[in-house]
């Protein structure tokens, strides 16, 4: 068929359904129904999207459940909200169950445009997207047909490739929108316009002037009531060859030739197939894993991982990881990449630190080059997203001494932010077809085979290292950077 009109960003998006595929569960009430309610105030989604909510249980008033969240305390996001609540429809279906499907077809004949968003557990990816391409619901004859599919993307390098394979066995890649969460946040969207927009900062992005960069993603939260997904998990699967190295690649990519979404994805591709895959010796000695054992955050008590709800005895997994990359190419070779992310540490901070490589010389009289600290410049992902520049200033007085100080933005106090979830530019990326934020085959496996050897090494080490709960991670992380005799920027 004729691919649609191509929308330009800022047009509202064309007609279509939306059918969630659990869509009464936590993400639709949480973050998918207020982004779409958004969207809606911002005129981004008009009256002709609707929204089918395929679930098992009984429908006991979908659309009251998913009000549950939103904050309906001005008249615009009222007037959304009421525009939306009349196009949410209930569908009450088994997710193994072929009537499901027929039922859907039946009921989708005359859609048009359909987005298809699988807001379940993994285990469903693969057979609902069988199920609706046997019902010939993936074929883009009368408008477009997309699937939406949420993490985790496979469980390792073996189980990403298979499920590839069966979503590319029933559509193109063209109609897979990948999800991270993380590419909806503002402040990682701002990583490309902070490089590519300011001239004398991609000057000196290179190994010529920085030293190494750091990426973290720390968070306060325990392991809570997700126990049995997360033991099964563990912080590197989480987090690492997903959100982090999204991160990375956004950081260490070359300018793409447009913000065109292929030309965008070649780049972050280009970028992760040059991060060198570590050897089983690396694996051992560049990369830490560490457990919260009890502690307090902010006044309250953690429960010590191994003690919280359905956690395995004996289990092994790891609530935090810390690794080094290289990565072989002509911008970054020689500069380290350190990553590391952990639950129940001292302080949710999301950051890259971008450290400069000391001067070459202090010139200035007395001055000791050791007390002249390298430039830093740190993009502050969450909480108080903005950027921030260390850099020397000359102390006041006839004695010629050097205190560092800092420049700050913060979006905040430059840009009106508004309630957003973050899911609002990835809800209205799929409605029209942009695909620049999800990601594409090749890159999830790619980023899987990075973390392939670490896996395989931590899987026969047994227990990670204790760390307090509300600490700043455990003791070996610091060790891994005192080796190359550097520190990580504080978790504050
Ligand atoms: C999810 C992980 O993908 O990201 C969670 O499964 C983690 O364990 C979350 O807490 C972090 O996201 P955010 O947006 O709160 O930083």
């Amino acid at each position: 068929m004729a691919r649609p009109a191509k929308i330009a960003p800022g047009d509202p998006a064309p007609p279509a359904t939306l059918v969630i595929f659990g869509g009464a569960g936590d993400l639709s009430r949480r973050l998918l129904t207020p982004a779409l309610v958004n969207l809606t105030r911002d005129g981004l989604i008009g009256d002709d999207l609707d929204i089918l909510v395929v679930s098992r249980g009984p429908d006991e008033g979908i659309q009251d459940q998913l009000a549950e969240h939103l904050d309906l305390g001005d008249k615009a996001t009222k007037a959304a909200w009421a525009t939306r609540r009349k196009r949410i429809v209930y569908f009450q279906g088994e997710f193994d169950d072929p009537a499901t499907y027929s039922g859907l077809a039946d009921r989708l004949k005359d859609a048009g445009n359909i987005a298809f968003y699988l807001a379940t557990a993994a285990s469903y990816f693969g057979p609902v997207s069988e199920a609706l391409a046997k019902v010939g619901l993936l074929r883009e004859t009368d408008g477009f047909r997309r699937v939406v599919v949420e993490k985790p993307f496979g469980h390792d390098l073996k189980t990403a490739r298979a499920l590839n394979k069966t979503l590319l066995g029933v559509m193109e890649e063209s109609q897979i929108f990948r999800i991270d969460h993380f590419l909806g946040k503002e402040t990682v969207q701002n990583i490309m316009v902070a490089r590519f927009g300011n001239a004398f900062l991609e000057a000196v992005w290179n190994n010529r002037y920085i030293d190494h960069v750091q990426i973290t993603a720390a968070e306060t939260v325990d392991v809570g009531t997700r126990g049995a997904f997360y033991d099964a998990t563990g912080a590197l699967r989480d987090m690492v060859p997903n959100h982090l190295f999204q991160i990375l690649a956004m950081v260490g990519m070359e300018p793409p030739n447009s913000f065109g979404a292929e030309a965008i994805r070649n780049e972050k591709a280009k970028l992760l197939d040059a991060v060198r895959i570590p050897t089983a010796g690396e694996a051992k000695r560049d990369a830490v894993r560490g457990r919260y054992t009890g502690g307090t955050i902010a006044g309250t008590k953690v429960t010590p991982y191994l003690k919280a709800a359905d956690i395995a005895k004996g289990s092994h997994t790891e609530t935090y990881a810390a690794l080094k990359l290289m990565i072989d190419s002509w911008r970054w070779a020689g500069v380290p990449f350190y990553l590391r992310t952990g639950k129940a540490m001292a302080a949710r901070d999301t950051e890259i630190v971008i450290q400069f490589k000391p001067i070459a010389l202090a010139m200035f009289r007395n001055a000791d080059i050791s007390k002249i600290p390298p430039n830093k410049l740190i993009i502050q992902i969450q909480p108080n997203e903005g950027i921030d520049l260390h850099f020397n200033a000359k102390k006041p007085g006839p004695v010629v001494d050097t205190g560092q100080v800092m420049m700050d933005f913060r979006y905040k106090d430059a840009f009106d932010l508004g309630h957003r979830t973050g899911y609002e530019t990835l809800l209205y990326d799929v409605l029209i077809g942009d695909q620049a934020l999800f990601q594409r085959a090749d890159m999830v496996e790619r980023g899987w085979a990075i973390v392939q050897p670490i896996l395989r090494q931590w899987a026969k080490d047994g227990d990670p290292e204790d760390y307090k709960a509300g600490s700043q991670g455990p003791a070996g992380a610091d060790a891994l950077m005192e080796r190359d005799g550097r520190e990580w920027h504080p978790v504050d």
